[in-house]
């Protein structure tokens, strides 16, 4: 059965976006006013490479913008399932930013949403390519769109939940499955996933971490925090393939996995694929600084062990990435993300509040 049979088996009245059918999906843009009566859609076009979903721009007469609709399957990979409401967490996180002044700014705004059809539409960002080509040692993030990600997330983190219009989806459907491929899956000895296809040598590289209990039950917990609550708003996958390298600048997308819980994640993740993408520690450390660590509270060895945990996953889970590295370096970092989970000390970013004399003081008149 093809995926547009297998849909409409399971949600008869809802309309299936394929770019084959343009007079229909033409139509519908008109039913939902995304388009007026005489526009005349001319292109219909895959904007990048998605993983979870079906995305389309549609371009026509007088406007260009994004369609993306979820679809109860991983569109990469439609024998896996995947929870349909997913589209809902992604308008609401845009929605509710759209109003948030220093953050507005980095995403794309949202058209409309049509939650009966799983569908929603934005901005058009332009011909953008996302952050994964950043995985080359050749190519690397530079300082200035560093600091452009660590201000969103810095600015994000600082968003008041208690003034949320609209109380934000806890997405458990989807964090349940993803915490699966974060936490468990990975450690899995006979999970079905020969390693070697990868990389020859990595799975045996891998025994090692799938056989380590300690670790194992230290990434148990850390699973557990993050499939609990908290008090933050997250972006939820931020990583390069979130992150738009645009003509206007750097623009953060796909925030389907966006849920309220601990700043720690977010942060965890991110340095993790700053590793991975070899981005200089120099470089890494001083981006870092502008996260304002001043108004919160911050746990280090969370922060420490979600970004080992991420490494880990990335390197012998099955989401795998285009990773620029020799077996060896591989190696080197699973050390390092294993002593980051374990130990969480021996992480060395983000390690505590700023220096006291950094802080203006009022008390001292001479
Ligand atoms: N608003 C946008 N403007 C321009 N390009 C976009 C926009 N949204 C998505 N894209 C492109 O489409 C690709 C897939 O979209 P994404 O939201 O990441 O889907 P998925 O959830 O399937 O990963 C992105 O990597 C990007 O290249
Ligand atoms: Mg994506």
């Amino acid at each position: 059965m093809d995926k547009q049979q297998r849909f409409e088996e399971l949600h008869p009245d809802v309309f299936f976006l394929t770019s084959e059918q343009p007079t229909q999906l033409a139509d519908f843009l008109r039913q939902c006013g995304w388009i007026v009566a005489d526009e005349a859609v001319q292109r219909i076009e895959k904007p990048g490479e998605g993983n979870m979903n079906y995305v389309l721009r549609v371009g026509t007469d007088r406007q260009s913008f994004i369609v993306k609709q979820s679809r109860p399957w991983v569109e990469k990979y439609p024998q896996l399932d995947a929870p349909i409401e997913r589209i809902i967490v992604e308008a609401q996180f845009y929605d509710a930013l759209s109003e948030v002044a220093g953050l507005q700014s980095y995403i794309p705004a949202l058209k409309g949403f049509k939650a009966q059809h799983f569908m929603m539409a934005v901005e058009d960002l332009g011909e953008a390519s996302d952050f994964t080509n950043n995985y080359k040692k050749s190519e690397q993030i530079t300082p200035a769109e560093l600091a452009d990600l660590i201000q969103f997330i810095s600015g994000l983190h600082q968003v008041s939940i208690g003034q949320l219009q609209v109380p934000f989806p806890d997405n458990q459907a989807l964090k349940t499955l993803n915490a699966e491929h974060i936490f468990n899956y990975p450690y899995l000895e006979d999970n079905g996933f020969d390693l070697d296809t990868v990389q020859p040598g990595l799975q045996t590289l891998a025994t090692t971490y799938k056989k380590d209990e300690t670790l194992k039950k230290k990434i148990q917990k850390l699973g557990e925090v993050y499939l609990g609550e908290g008090g933050t708003l997250l972006h939820g996958d931020y990583y390069p393939g979130s992150w738009l390298r645009t003509a206007k600048g750097t623009r953060i997308i796909d925030p389907e996995f966006a849920y309220v819980g601990c700043a720690e994640f977010d942060l965890g993740v991110l340095v993790a694929h700053l590793r991975m993408a070899q981005t200089d520690d120099a470089v890494i450390r001083a981006g870092l600084e502008a996260y304002d660590l001043t108004t919160r509270t911050f746990d280090h060895a969370l922060f420490a062990g979600f970004c080992g945990a991420e490494i880990l996953r990335r390197i012998i889970g099955l989401a795998q990435l285009p990773l620029d590295l020799t077996l060896e370096e591989k190696e080197h970092l699973l050390l390092w993300a294993a002593a980051s989970v374990l130990n969480p000390e021996t992480n060395p970013y983000l390690t505590g509040l700023p220096e006291k004399d950094s802080v203006p003081s009022i008390d001292k008149k001479e």
